[in-house]
């Protein structure tokens, strides 16, 4: 259960997750140990009943591994703590828990209504997975007018994430809810952006937020790991139901890292974003660059929605480059501080160049075509060492 009291996020999570003090001796190690089981022993078979006649009642009680130990109750505070939830599911990764959120919400003949802008291998699970169960998937601008088009008598779930992925647009988060309420739907958020207390779509009227954990949770670029995160009792059957089914069971040892990743996650995610809106600020005033997407930049289209609804950005953005695929390609190469990678969220900067079949479905794109998408994630390092080495790999693209 999410701790109410008036503590600020970094107060919770130095103080959340401490091994409990034993009982005759007054002491405990600070951290709560990895607790790695698959068995649990129960002393009796009495004290067996007691433990289910416990857990009947509501109670999270350890059984089976697979239920997950005190190091997964743990985590799953932490998740409802920094998403203002009061259920929370892990799942072995961010798509392990998109896919949960679904398949617990979704029957047969279901349509779920997608924003444009989610995450690119959600159209995987769409066409590889959903359509095979019978459960059809429109996608959409997500804007009242496009998604009221869309609609069908079908439609049960709506599917977005805010800001977008590779191009961060900003959603109208209550205005997204105040739609699916009147419409019957079950709004389904990826806040895997906001997570650490940036955003709380749940504050704004979302069903279920999912979390890739992997990225600024976990924070170090080693681990797999996500969350299902919500308020609603019955839909909370329906998720839990669903992940006892599939089996999901995560490694102790993983959850033991995310623990220790989470308590450092709101200093990391100042830095990450101190540095994202310095990189931003400079690139945007680099000839090459035509567009900066990055919804706290004042300049960008989705800055005052940010205003309204976000607490803090985080160190991603993207770039819209004059410039064909082969000087893209030079820069992205030239780059010494960048990794090539397709991650976010560790301490590491990152850079992907966009692949423009990604962006072709993608409504907030129209007009952008020829021009080359370059994300960029901004970790540990210092900014101004960033901005160097941006501005020597910049002239690659003459
Ligand atoms: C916005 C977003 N959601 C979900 C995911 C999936 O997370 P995972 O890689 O842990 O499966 C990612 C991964 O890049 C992501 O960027």
């Amino acid at each position: 259960m999410s701790d109410d009291s008036d503590h600020t996020l970094d107060t919770y999570l130095q103080h959340a997750a401490m091994a409990p003090l034993d009982q005759d001796t007054g002491t405990a190690p600070v951290p709560l140990p990895s607790m790695r089981a698959s068995t649990i022993r129960f002393r009796s078979l009495d004290a067996l009943d007691q433990t289910a006649r416990r857990k009947a009642a509501g109670s999270r009680e350890q059984t089976y591994g697979r239920a997950g130990m005190a190091t997964h109750r743990a985590l799953e505070d932490i998740f409802c703590e920094i998403e203002h939830g009061s259920h929370a599911f892990l799942a072995p990764s961010g798509m392990a828990a998109i896919t949960l959120a679904l398949l617990s919400l979704l029957g047969s003949g279901d349509t779920v209504l997608v924003a444009d802008c989610a995450y690119a291998p959600v159209r995987r699970l769409d066409q590889g997975v959903l359509s095979r169960m019978g459960i059809a998937v429109q996608y959409s601008r997500a804007d009242a007018a496009s998604l009221e088009q869309s609609l069908t008598p079908e439609t049960r779930v709506l599917y977005v994430e805010s800001p977008g992925s590779l191009l961060l647009e900003m959603l109208d988060m209550p205005m997204l809810a105040d739609f699916a309420r009147k419409h019957n739907l079950i709004l389904v958020t990826d806040n895997t952006w906001g997570t650490g207390g940036l955003y709380y779509p749940l504050d704004l009227g979302v069903d279920v937020s999912v979390i890739a954990g992997t990225k600024y949770v976990a924070g170090h670029s080693d681990l797999m790991l996500g969350a299902v995160v919500l308020n609603d009792r019955a839909l909370a059957d329906r998720i839990d139901e669903t992940h006892y089914a599939m089996g999901y069971a995560i490694s102790a040892d993983d959850v033991w890292l995310a623990i220790r990743g989470a308590r450092t996650m709101p200093l990391r995610l100042r830095q990450s974003a101190a540095g994202g809106l310095q990189v931003a600020q400079w690139l945007a005033g680099q000839p090459a660059v035509k567009q900066v997407y990055h919804p706290a930049f004042p300049e960008d289209a989705g800055h005052a929605l940010w205003q309204r609804d976000c607490h803090g950005s985080n160190g991603l953005l993207s770039i819209a480059l004059d410039c064909d695929v082969k000087a893209a390609r030079r820069f992205v190469d030239a780059l010494t501080l960048f990794g090539i990678g397709f991650s976010w969220g560790g301490f590491e900067s990152l850079v992907q160049l966009v692949n423009p079949g990604m962006l072709e479905p993608h409504g907030y794109w129209q007009g952008q075509q020829g021009r080359q998408l370059v994300r960029l994630y901004v970790g540990l390092e210092s900014p101004d060492d960033l901005i160097a080495d941006l501005r020597q790999a910049l002239q690659a693209l003459d």
